[in-house]
């Protein structure tokens, strides 16, 4: 049984395959959180101790830790929840008034004690097999005044005392995305947050809470976010040695006034806890991804290997040589072709161009079509560049709806790369975006969409909403967002969605549920890619992560990376190929063209396997990481950064394989037979030589 109560104690628990997550109600109607870690499971065994204040200055509210706190009373905590009332009380007392189960989804029901119209639900969905929890909270305004909510978070969460934390998340910038880091929790709180109406390349919305883990043991608590907007994690370190984790939307300028009738949802948080590391944490997201949040139509499909033709090309898009590409693609074994931005409006530098989407007369004389039947006639997909929310002041949309865009009446419209934000929250903007995409993917055979979002909002003023909804445009815009993409991908279920934000600026579990991919960065280097990707591989799946191999010297870091190395580092995720291939030499497309092909043959297992990350690349020289499909099939891929010293043999030991069992190893053309065991005790010496070095070893259980 997944969910289980005590009646009389009113305890509730909800159960994975390994793990708990336990709270009741006490005699004062608090929810207060039990447990969450390892299977118990005698339910008697647990009871809300009896909280007693330790001073005047330490209120009992503050020592208790709640399933949901909200702004009220003595408590001085972070809150969950903070509104008010018509009256001007700017305070919550809660209580329980009972529960609900639907399938495998708890909701307990609490209300404000004296404005009782006020609703509380809270929601917990476990999926056993995963041992993965759903959270998310509802409030609803049932009386006949409004409420205005300040601040509304979807969930909280208390971890075990006695441990000291340290927190995992990235940080960065554009090109410089997914850049891990750890940090001991220390007194005070921790926020990671995005105010800039996209997840953003600088943090990412979820946290990962562990002590004293690496990847294959102790204990780690990890929630992630269902949201691609502005969010807010905050970790706090409370007096009384415990710490606390709070996700959900940013209050950042945030108000949501709730008029009689309305109730609001909140983004869904996947958390969970794992006692066998950050391995078995990232494991157990990718199936979950794999199986429940990727979008059903796509789910399944494995994903195809592409050609990027933008830093070929970049605005200066010709028919005739995207063509060329076109058809060295294919020989090189490549399923979808796409190009990227340059082929629409008056596009031949970011100045114009984005709003005006039709096709440019110049770049196309015989029409898109051209280009799209040519791909077709090769055997290949097509898939198409759009950046649907933005507009540049210079085009003709732009001229037509100065009004299209976020902005406030006085103000100076400020430009990012020379473009201004649509307001998507209007009706007008959301049609004429859904009918021109409608409309490209209706007319040619499309398959594939990069959508792009090249710039964050500023001076959001949204004069279509109502006056007291004006600041709910942050998450309104999010909201139009996936309903644009859903319209789509009801419409054209045949076509897949990649989310890009300049580069990867829009990766997030909301976005996955939409988009079928990410594209993960602009940042194409080979070597700051095994970071990136590594770091990405802790929270999302492999198979939604795009990885190409583009030119050398990388416009990046200006590096040269052998090209062998730069396929083996795109392999780790659904392989892409974005260098100028008209310039590539007669060696480097044979090469290409074994790489492609021995991309195929594996990808069944890099796609939807098991990841086991044997070395960081943040640590050393050399990284290591191996895809696993029940024990039976799999394959390694490990990278030298430099070398040092002369050291040209690595060991490397495996893991996943089943001790007893034989394997064939496959490594530089000559195979030979070892056992499980040894493979995972003894393990493989890789030979790496000079700097930048990698290998692709394949391993098969006989
Ligand atoms: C963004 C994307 C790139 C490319 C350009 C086109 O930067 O991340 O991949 O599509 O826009 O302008």
């Amino acid at each position: 049984m997944a969910i289980r109560i005590l009646q009389k104690e009113k305890l509730f628990s909800l159960e994975g395959k390994h793990t708990q997550y336990v709270f009741s109600i006490d005699e004062n109607n608090l929810v207060r959180h039990l447990y969450w870690g390892k299977k118990i499971n005698n339910l008697e065994d647990f009871s809300p101790e009896k909280i007693v204040e330790i001073s005047s200055n330490d209120p009992t509210l503050e020592l208790t830790k709640e399933e949901y706190s909200p702004q009220g009373g003595l408590r001085y905590k972070e809150s969950c929840l903070k509104v008010q009332f018509q009256d001007g009380t700017r305070d919550i007392v809660y209580s329980y008034e009972g529960y609900e189960i639907i399938h495998d989804t708890l909701i307990i029901k609490i209300k404000d004690k004296n404005y009782d119209f006020f609703k509380i639900n809270l929601y917990y969905k476990i999926y056993e097999d995963e041992d993965i929890l759903e959270r998310w909270t509802e409030i609803k305004n049932q009386g006949n005044e409004d409420v205005v909510v300040e601040n509304i978070l979807s969930a909280e969460f208390n971890l075990p005392e006695g441990e000291k934390y340290t927190l995992t998340n990235v940080h960065g910038r554009w090109a410089g995305e997914q850049v891990q880091f750890k940090q001991d929790l220390s007194y005070g709180k921790t926020v990671l947050e995005s105010r800039r109406g996209v997840s953003n390349h600088n943090h990412n919305p979820y946290f990962i809470l562990d002590s004293g883990a690496n990847e294959d043991y102790g204990d780690v608590y990890f929630a992630a976010l269902k949201y691609t907007g502005n969010f807010k994690i905050v970790i706090e370190n409370t007096p009384y040695n415990t710490t606390r984790a709070l996700i959900g939307i940013n209050d950042f300028d945030f108000m949501n006034t709730l008029e009689p009738s309305e109730s609001f949802v909140t983004p869904k948080v996947i958390c969970g806890y794992s006692f066998l590391g950050f391995g078995n944490m990232s494991r157990r997201l990718n199936n979950f991804a794999l199986k429940y949040v990727i979008p059903e139509e796509q789910r399944n499909k494995i994903r195809p290997v592409l050609y990027n033709s933008w830093e070929a090309t970049t605005f200066n898009v010709k028919v005739e040589e995207q063509k060329k590409l076109a058809k060295k693609a294919q020989e090189m074994g490549v399923e979808l072709f796409v190009i990227d931005d340059g082929w629409f409006g008056r596009r031949n530098s970011d100045k114009d161009g984005l709003g005006d989407w039709y096709v440019n007369k110049e770049k196309f004389p015989q029409g898109l079509g051209e280009l799209v039947d040519y791909v077709n006639s090769l055997g290949m997909d097509f898939g198409i560049w759009v950046e649907p929310e933005m507009v540049n002041p210079e085009s003709d949309l732009y001229k037509q709806h100065p009004d299209w865009v976020y902005s406030f009446p006085k103000r100076y419209r400020n430009t990012l790369r020379n473009q201004l934000v649509l307001n998507i929250t209007k009706r007008e903007v959301k049609d004429f975006i859904i009918t021109f995409l409608d409309k490209l993917l209706t007319d040619y055979n499309i398959k594939y969409i990069k959508w792009d979002a090249n710039r964050p909002i500023s001076e959001g003023g949204a004069y279509n909403l109502p006056k007291n909804k004006q600041r709910m445009l942050w998450y309104k815009h999010i909201e139009s967002l996936y309903q644009i993409v859903d319209e789509l991908r009801k419409k054209h279920p045949e076509v897949s969605f990649e989310a890009c934000a300049s580069g990867g600026g829009r990766i997030d579990y909301g976005a996955l549920s939409h988009f079928t991919e990410f594209w993960t960065s602009d940042n194409t280097d080979a070597l700051d890619r095994l970071m990136i990707q590594y770091s990405y591989s802790f929270i999302y799946p492999t198979k939604a992560m795009r990885a190409w191999v583009t030119d050398c010297p990388n416009f990046v870091n200006n590096r040269y990376i052998p090209l062998d190395f730069r396929f083996h580092s795109a392999m780790l995720g659904t392989l892409g190929i974005g260098g100028n291939i008209n310039k590539w030499s007669e060696e480097e497309l044979r090469l290409a063209k074994e790489k492609v092909r021995e991309y195929k043959d594996i990808r069944n297992i890099i796609q939807k396997g098991n990841l086991y990350r044997l070395k960081s690349p943040y640590e050393g020289q050399i990284s290591a990481f191996q895809y696993s499909i029940k024990s039976q099939e799999s394959v390694l891929f490990v990278f030298l950064r430099g070398q040092n010293f002369g050291v040209f043999k690595h060991n490397i030991n495996l893991k996943d394989l089943n001790e007893n069992s034989m394997y064939e190893v496959i490594y530089d053309n000559v195979t030979y037979k070892k056992s499980g065991a040894y493979l995972m005790n003894l393990g493989i010496d890789i030979i790496l030589i000079g700097d930048c070095a990698s290998k692709l070893i394949k391993i098969r259980e006989i």
